[in-house]
C-alpha cells in the first residue's frame, strides 16, 4: 500500500527495533559489528558503509521523495561533493548562475582544478539550458527555487532536455523540501538536500542526503559515500529521523508565515522589492503554482536606499529573527547573504544575479506570524 506524506514521514524507513521492540529506532552508536565467522554477519560490518539508525533514516527520506533509494551524508556539501565525483576530467556541467555559495564554491575552486568545466546559465529559462548543451556536458545541476533570489526552474521543462541528451540530471530539493515539490517525479535523476534545513528542521544538525531511483547509479554513489567516507553517525541520524516526522506540520506552518511576511513586506516604503514565489507577478509565479504544492517558507528583499552600513544596522536590530546563517529551522533567521551565505562568490558575480548589498534573505519560521510581524515593523519603522 502507497501511504500519503504524512504518514510516510513518521513511518517510512522505521520498524520497531528487531532486538527490543523500541518503537523509537534506537541510535546504534557502534563502529563495527560481531561477525560468526569472517563475512557472516546480519548486513552491517563497519558504520562508515552502514548502520542501522542511518539506514531507516535513508528509507525515509527516499519515500518522502517518492525514490527507491536514499543516502544520507555528513552535510549537503559531502552529498554534493559524492555525485560530482561520478565526473571525469574534460567534463562539462550545466549550472544556474544563483546558486548556494557552498555550491558555487566547491564547483569552481575544488572540482574546476581537476578539469571539470562548470557553465552557468539562467536555469529559469530552459531554452537556454538546451542551448548551452556541448558534447561534454555530463551533468545539469539545478536548485529551484534558488538561494536567496527564489528564481523557479521548470524541473520538468529540464528534465525533457536532460533526457534527450541524456545527461544527468540532479535537483537540489532544499529550499522546497520534499513537502513542496518532488524532483524525481518530474523528471530528475537524483534529489540532492541539505537536510541540515527543512528536513531536520531544528537548526541542531548538520547533513546532506540524495535519493534516485537508479539502482547501478545508486550502487555507484554508493561505493564513493563509503569509499571517501562522508557519512554521518547515528546520533544525528536520529536526530533527522526524528524532524522528519514533523516536516509536513512544519512545512504547512512556514508556508503561512511566508506568506504572511511577504504580503506585509510588500509595499511597505522601506523596502524596494520582495522576492517570493507566490505573488502573481514573481516572474516563475507559475511554474511555482504548477510544481511546488504551496510557495516556502524563504522570502527575501531589497532594502530601498541603504547602503551597506545600513543593511548591517537593519539587520542587527532584529528581536524575533536572528541573524545567522542557515534555514529551514522552527526559528526565524535574517541573514545578508553578500557577506555571509553567498560571500564566497566574487561581488560583480553575486551582484550580476542580484546578490546585492541591501538584500536580506528571511528564513520565515513558525513562531506566531502576528510576533514576526511586529518584529519586522520596529525594524523597518526605526529608519
Ligand atoms: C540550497 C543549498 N544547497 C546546499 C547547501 C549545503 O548544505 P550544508 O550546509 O548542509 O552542507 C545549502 C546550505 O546552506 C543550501 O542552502
Amino acid at each position: 500500500m502507497e501511504y500519503k506524506f504524512a504518514t510516510k514521514a513518521i513511518h517510512a524507513g522505521q520498524e520497531a527495533d528487531p532486538a527490543t521492540g523500541a518503537v523509537m529506532t534506537p541510535i546504534y552508536q557502534t563502529s563495527t559489528y560481531k561477525q560468526a565467522s569472517p563475512g557472516e554477519h546480519k548486513g552491517f560490518e563497519y558504520s562508515r558503509g552502514t548502520n542501522p539508525t542511518r539506514q531507516a533514516l535513508e528509507g525515509c527520506l527516499a519515500a518522502l521523495e517518492n525514490g527507491k533509494f536514499g543516502l544520507a551524508f555528513a552535510s549537503g556539501m559531502a552529498a554534493t561533493d559524492t555525485v560530482l565525483r561520478l565526473l571525469k576530467p574534460g567534463d562539462e556541467v550545466l549550472t544556474g548562475d544563483d546558486l548556494y555559495g557552498g555550491s558555487y564554491r566547491i564547483f569552481t575552486k575544488v572540482y574546476a582544478q581537476y578539469g571539470i568545466n562548470f557553465v552557468f546559465v539562467d536555469t529559469s529559462d530552459a531554452h537556454a539550458v538546451e542551448e548551452a548543451i556541448t558534447e561534454k556536458t555530463k551533468l545539469i545541476w539545478v536548485e529551484t527555487p534558488t538561494n536567496p533570489t527564489l528564481k523557479l526552474a521548470d524541473i520538468a521543462a529540464i528534465g525533457e532536455v536532460a533526457k534527450k541528451y541524456e545527461i544527468l540530471y540532479v535537483v537540489d530539493n532544499t529550499f522546497a523540501s520534499p513537502y513542496l515539490q518532488n524532483p524525481l517525479d518530474l523528471g530528475a535523476d537524483i534529489v540532492m538536500h541539505s537536510a541540515t534545513k527543512y528536513l531536520n528542521g531544528h537548526s541542531d544538525v548538520v547533513m546532506g542526503a540524495l535519493v534516485l531511483n537508479d539502482e547501478a547509479l545508486y550502487k555507484q554513489l554508493w561505493f564513493y559515500y563509503n569509499a571517501c567516507g562522508g557519512t554521518p553517525g547515528p546520533q544525528d541520524a536520529f536526530l533527522v529521523l526524528r524532524g522528519l516526522k514533523t516536516l509536513h506540520v512544519r512545512m504547512r506552518a512556514h508556508c503561512e508565515n511566508g506568506r504572511k511576511v511577504a504580503e506585509f513586506l510588500k509595499g511597505h516604503p522601506k523596502v524596494e522589492r520582495v522576492y517570493w514565489p507566490g505573488f502573481s507577478d514573481h516572474p516563475g509565479h507559475e511554474i511555482a503554482q504548477k510544481q511546488m504544492r504551496d510557495f516556502g517558507g524563504m522570502v527575501s528583499i531589497v532594502l530601498k536606499d541603504a547602503d551597506l552600513q545600513e543593511t548591517f544596522r537593519i539587520a542587527s536590530r532584529f528581536k524575533v529573527f536572528t541573524l545567522a546563517e542557515s534555514l529551514g529551522g522552527v526559528e526565524s533567521l535574517v541573514n545578508h547573504p553578500a557577506t555571509m551565505t553567498h560571500g564566497s562568490i566574487p561581488k560583480e558575480v553575486r551582484e550580476s544575479v542580484g546578490v546585492v548589498d541591501n538584500l536580506l534573505r528571511l528564513s520565515v519560521g513558525i513562531e506566531d506570524g502576528d510576533d514576526l510581524i511586529a518584529d519586522l515593523e520596529q525594524v523597518l519603522g526605526e529608519r
